[in-house]
Order: structure tokens, then sequence, then C-alpha cells
């Protein structure tokens, strides 16, 4: 049975002593900490709590390897390539270790949550002194304190494997050292209660538990206050906020009470199960001031029969009607989404489904991926005869079909102008400045690096695929 657990504020004061203890034990010389994220917006969400608690245990933060003094690895598990990613560069830090013994190596998110995962690098990763899993972000000095303290000791008594996996835990307060001035994260809620059958998140993020909208409010006011231009609520299913709160209250309700914050920003959100967007989101979208129009709607499959074995809880017709409805209320909305090709089971009438279904949609952009079995999920135990080579030609296609679509859609814009907001510089010449229209397309222009936070009218000259380019206004 769930349990959501919110953790108080006796708890976190206490893990700030912990990080008193931590910054103690380290203080004879300066101590570097480099934090390694993979995988998706909420992974990158937590990193900046970790690099904040790692400031706060008195560390300076790195970006290079052989500085560091501690190496955390955020990890993500949605599939297979990433995770060989990590084991690889977590098997590579051995060659670190052997050069500086010192070195402490973390390895926390979501790989850690698996319980094959977990034996695999508490048996052949023995570069590894800490193991912690999302949910115990919030007693990271505890944990590092802990290590630290064992560090020394004799084999397997060196190490730390915390992370089992447990129930929902929601913590506020926690420090954090964000990644930019222009846009931020903000975290809603946490887990996924939806079981699609072939992704591992709700067995290795938990169950689905929401942040009290008090709590969201006033981390909003503290953005925009600071200057953040860029706000993005992220969720592995925001449409479903509120579930189980006491306080009668949805996802577009929060919207709404964001949107009533005065401020020169913009509002994003990710991700949208496409069961739960309803009418309300898009009249609330449409109608409120600092909300984007774009909706990043995971399709999946454009196949009834692959949905329903993927356990998506809508059809080909119902997913279409939703999209309808949400352009009827915001005409210049951006629609993206994720695709998933060679579902076990799948055939080529199913594929030509979704090629018919991207056609028809016509995405801004499109995230595709070929299946990725994962222990543990129904559709890892289905029959999957379809070969790897022949799922790669489909993904091609559908890569082809999307670049097109893209490219026709950016090529639409050129003479005219276009309102962005410059976030962040690309180092390139001549298009030194990178920003984004209110939609989230990417618009790469010349101009004075001072610009950056600053919303400006540009007109675009020239597109790709990939992006759009243009001179200021
Ligand atoms: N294999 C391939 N892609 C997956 N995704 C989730 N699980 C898998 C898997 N097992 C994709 C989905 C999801 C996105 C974040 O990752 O498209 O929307
Ligand atoms: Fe995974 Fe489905 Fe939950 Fe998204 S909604 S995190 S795809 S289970």
């Amino acid at each position: 049975m769930y349990t959501r657990r919110q953790i108080t504020t006796q708890e976190r004061l206490q893990q700030q002593e912990y990080c008193e203890r931590v910054k103690s034990l380290i203080a004879h010389r300066p101590h570097y900490a480099l934090v390694d994220t993979y995988g998706c917006q909420q992974n990158e969400s937590d990193s900046e709590i970790l690099r904040g608690w790692l400031v706060q245990c008195g560390y300076e933060l790195t970006t290079d390897e052989d500085k560091a003094d501690l190496i955390a690895v955020n990890t993500c598990a949605v599939r297979e390539h990433a995770e060989k990613r990590v084991l690889g560069n977590v098997g590579a830090l051995a060659h670190k270790k052997a050069k500086n013994p010192d070195l402490l190596v973390c390895v926390g998110g979501c790989m850690t949550q698996q319980p094959t995962m977990r034996e695999k690098i508490q048996k052949s990763y023995r570069v590894v002194d800490l193991v912690f899993g999302p949910h115990e972000l919030w007693q990271f000095p505890e944990l590092l304190l802990k290590t630290l303290e064992r560090r020394g000791r004799r084999g397997n008594k060196s190490r730390l494997i915390a992370g089992e996996p447990s129930d929902g835990v929601v913590a506020e307060g926690l420090p954090r050292q964000r990644d930019g001035a222009v846009k931020a994260w903000l975290s809603i809620m946490n887990g996924c209660d939806n079981f699609c059958s072939y992704c591992i998140v709700p067995y290795v993020r938990g169950r689905e538990r929401s942040r009290h909208l008090a709590d969201i409010l006033a981390e909003a006011r503290e953005l925009i206050a600071a200057g953040y231009k860029d706000i993005t609520l992220l969720g592995q299913n925001v449409n479903s906020y509120g579930k189980g709160l006491d306080e009668p209250v949805d996802f577009p309700d929060l919207l709404r009470e964001i949107d009533k914050i005065p401020g020169d920003y913009v509002l994003r959100f990710m991700t949208s199960h496409p069961r739960d967007a309803t009418d309300k989101l898009f009249r609330v979208m449409a109608a409120s001031e600092h909300c984007a129009h774009h909706i990043h709607l995971p399709l999946q499959s454009g196949s009834d029969r692959i949905l329903k074995e993927m356990n998506r809880h809508y059809d080909r017709a119902k997913y279409l009607e939703k999209v309808a409805s949400a352009r009827r209320y915001m005409p210049d909305l951006v629609l993206t989404t994720d695709i998933i090709v060679g579902f076990p089971g799948e055939r080529e009438e199913d594929f030509r489904d979704t090629l018919s279904l991207v056609e028809e949609v016509r995405y801004d952009a499109m995230f595709t991926f070929i299946y990725s079995p994962r222990t543990g999920t129904p559709a890892a135990a289905m029959p999957d005869p379809v070969t790897r080579a022949e799922k790669q030609v489909w993904f091609d296609q559908l890569l082809d079909l999307s670049n097109r679509i893209s490219g026709e859609k950016h090529a639409a814009y050129v003479g005219k102008t276009v309102r962005v907001l410059i976030d962040g510089e690309t180092g390139q010449t001549p298009y030194n400045l990178s920003s984004r229209t209110k939609g989230g397309r990417l618009v790469h222009l010349a101009g004075d690096p001072a610009l950056v936070g600053k919303f400006l009218d540009v007109k675009i000259t020239d597109s790709t695929t990939w992006a759009l380019y243009g001179t200021l206004a």
C-alpha cells in the first residue's frame, strides 16, 4: 500500500547539521564535486538539488573530472542505451580512482532502483562508494557523511549501498544550485501511476505524488522575483497534478494560479498524458497571459492495437480529437510528441498507422525512440519477432518524415517577425545568441550578449530542419 511521506522541517534541518559535519571533515583543503546527469528534465532538476547540497556541504563545483574529489552520477533507466553509457562511464572512473584513491564516486537516480542493476553495481562496479535512490535526495548529506566516515574500512564495509526502493517522499525547502539565470525547472510532482506497459518509470520513481499548491506558488514567486523568465513545470504526467492532495486542485487550476503572478515570463510544462489533457486545460492555456502555446503530447503509436498493448488508455480517434480541440483554442499551438518504434508485436500496418497519423497532425518536433525492453515491465515479456534491423528501417522512415515536416514548418516562418526570449549564448559566429519563441521554437541570431534574458522581436531570415535564424527587428 502506497503512503505519501512529507519530510518535516525538523528532518530537513537535521540534514543541514549533517552538511556542517561533512564541511568540517573536508575543511583542511578545497574539495571539488562534479555532478554528471543523464536522462530527462526531472533528473536535471534533481541534479540541481544535488549540487545545492554539495555546496552546502562545503564542496566547490567543477566540470573537470581530473580535479574532482567527488563525482556524482545521476542515472536514467528509461532505455538501455542510457544505462550502457552510464555503466561505461562509471567503469572508466576506476582509472581516476587508481590515480586519486580519495575520489568518492556516488551513483544516484533511476538505475539504482532496479534490483538487477543494483546488484550489478554492487558486485561489478567496486569503484562506487555510495548508491542512493531518487527518493533519498532529501537526505543526501546524511548518506555522504556516512560514506566519508566509512572510508578506510576494509572491502565492502567502506561502501554504502542505500536507495532501497521506497514509498513516495515529498520534500520541501531543499537547497538548489540552478543551472542558468533565465530558464528554471519547477517540479510540481513526482512519480507516475500510469504503468504504460513498456515503461520503467513507475517502478523506479514510485507512485505519483503532488506538491502542495502553496509550496509551488511560493517557489514560482521566488523564481519570478529572482528574474527567471522561462519557467517549466515538471512532472511525469502533469495533467494528473492534484490527485491525492487534500485540497481540491487540478493542473489547469495550478496553471491559472501561477499565471496570476505578475511579471514578464513564459510558463511551460512537461509532460502531458493525452488521456488526461482536457478542454479545461486548453481553455486555461489559451486565456492565460504567460502560458506558452505549446503542448508536448506523447503519441507513442498511431495504431489502436499497439496503443492498447501499451496500456495508453486512448485510441487514434480520441488523440486526434484532443489535438483538434487544442488547436481550436490555440490556432498558433506548437505541438511536439514522443513515438516508440518497434514495440513488441508491432507490424508493418501498425507502423503505417503511425506514419499516417504523423502526416495528419504535422508535429512541430518529434522525439523518436526504438523500443528498448525494460526488465520487470509487462512489454518485456511479450513476443517480439521483428529484428532490430527491421525496426531501424522503420525508425529511419519516421525520422525522414519528421525532418521533412519540421523543415516545411520552419521554412514557413521565413520573412515573419516573431517575439522571442533570448536565453543564452551559442558560442558560435555569426549567430552567437540562442532564443525561443513562446511556442518553444529555437531561433539563432547575432547580437550583444547583454540581451540574454530579454524579450525581443526578431525577423526570421533563414531556416533549417532544426532551427530558425533571424535578425533583431
Ligand atoms: N523504450 C523506448 N522508449 C521508451 N520511452 C519510455 N520507455 C521506453 C522504452 N522502454 C520513451 C517514451 C516516453 C519517452 C520519455 O521515452 O516515448 O514518452
Ligand atoms: Fe512512463 Fe507512461 Fe508514466 Fe510516461 S505516463 S512516465 S510513459 S508510465
